[in-house]
């Protein structure tokens, strides 16, 4: 009985290290937006029903599961973190939205975003050049971005809402 008990223990304890340090490996905390932030800056996008939306560093899942469920888009996670890729596929299967979700695990700077429509960010001010400039080589005309707490370096925003921190650009 001891011995199970410890190896619970040593999985949750990993399991904890993982959902923590990958993130922090990445210069951010494993925090997530909250849902009534997320409604609105999906708003300021115009999303249409069928778009596919992308969110860099998804975490454990919010933004897919409130885009896809609340506005009928197609979503892509790119998450670096195990724990929060596993959480983010229970999320959207216990939302029964698993069918519009992907989750593709790694590094979004290495992922090619050439068929998004819309793009959520969450992140820090040392991303806005190094972002900035991938999304201006590959994103298609029309996609729009919409960065949370952080702006777009030398992109000049389509719309700022100063109270919520929300950059909306478009292409
Ligand atoms: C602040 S959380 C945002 C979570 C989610 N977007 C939300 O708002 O609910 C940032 C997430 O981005 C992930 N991340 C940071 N840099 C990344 C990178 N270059 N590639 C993939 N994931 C990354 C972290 O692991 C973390 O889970």
């Amino acid at each position: 009985m001891e011995f199970f008990i410890g190896v619970i223990a040593v999985f949750v304890i990993f399991t904890a290290l993982l959902w923590l340090l990958v993130p922090a490996w990445y210069g951010l905390p494993p925090i997530s937006v909250r849902r009534e932030r997320i409604r609105r800056a999906l708003e300021l996008t115009n999303p249409q029903a069928g778009e596919t939306l992308y969110d860099l560093g998804s975490g454990h899942g919010r933004v897919l599961v409130i885009a896809a469920k609340e506005f009928g888009l197609e979503v892509v996670g790119i998450e670096a973190g195990p724990v929060q890729r596993v959480v983010s596929r229970v999320n959207a299967l216990w939302n029964g939205v698993s069918s519009k979700v992907r989750i593709e695990a790694g590094d979004f700077y290495k992922s090619n975003l050439s068929d998004a429509d819309i793009v959520f960010a969450y992140l820090t001010s040392d991303h806005g050049k190094r972002l900035g400039d991938k999304l201006k080589l590959e994103l298609k005309p029309g996609a729009r971005v919409v960065t949370v707490s952080f702006d777009l370096t030398e992109w000049q925003p389509a719309f700022f809402e100063r109270n919520l921190l929300f950059f909306v650009y478009e292409i």
